[in-house]
């Protein structure tokens, strides 16, 4: 579809996804399972991190190995389906921050409009891996990397599980430098904005609410 736009097709990943669409599946699996999945695609997100050689004394030698360089790194979680991906991510790297952005969207302009937004004061020098499961329209997803440009952010990542392909376009189209890592493209969004087949809504399969 686009050069920087990632379907990671990992067979575990893949089993997972097919788990988590189930609607047999409750809350509890549900947040496990999305934990699991966002601490797999950590993986791949991270695969291009530069890395620096030092040297380790080993109880035998001097061992000249490696250890991850550059810049320090930061998880934006979208609120509130995007909580339900941090403890996965931070699994792989616990030093990452993390910051919030809320957005609703004002029913008269239809406009993503930000109502929370704390972020690490070094943003500017941060990669930054934005989080949300599902990437449905791309409207809050578009405008948060918006938000943490405006605030000063140089290096983003967008990580969604499923996508629809208007969301896909809708991101690609405001930002064509972020890279979007995905589990699955899926076919459209329907008439409610959900993504179908999708898996409904992700937030209230996280969190237990309908
Ligand atoms: N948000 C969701 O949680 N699910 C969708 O299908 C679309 C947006």
């Amino acid at each position: 579809m686009y050069d920087n736009v990632y379907v990671l097709d990992h067979p575990l990943i893949q089993h997972k996804i097919s788990l988590i669409r189930d609607e047999n599946t409750g809350s509890k699996e549900f947040r496990e399972l999305v934990e699991e999945i966002s601490m797999l695609m950590a993986y791949e997100v991270t695969r291009d991190l530069p890395l620096e050689e030092i040297e380790v004394k080993t109880p035998i030698a001097i061992a000249k190995t490696k250890v991850i360089a550059g810049k320090k790194l930061g998880i934006v979680p979208i609120l509130r389906a995007g909580l339900g991906m941090v403890d996965g991510m931070m699994k792989l790297i616990p030093a990452a921050k993390v910051g919030h952005i809320g957005l609703y969207r004002d029913p008269e302009t239809l406009k993503p409009v930000e109502y929370y937004c704390k972020l690490p004061s070094d943003i500017n020098e941060r990669d930054l891996i934005v989080v949300d499961p599902m990437l449905a329209t791309g409207g809050s997803a578009s405008a948060a990397i918006h938000f943490l440009k405006e605030r000063g952010a140089q290096s983003i990542k967008l990580v969604n599980l499923i996508a629809a392909p208007e969301g896909i376009e809708a991101v690609h189209k405001d930002h064509p430098e972020v890279p979007i890592y995905l589990a699955c493209i899926d076919e459209r969004l329907n008439e409610h904005g959900y993504i179908v087949p999708g898996l409904g809504d992700a937030g209230d399969r996280l969190f237990g609410t309908k």
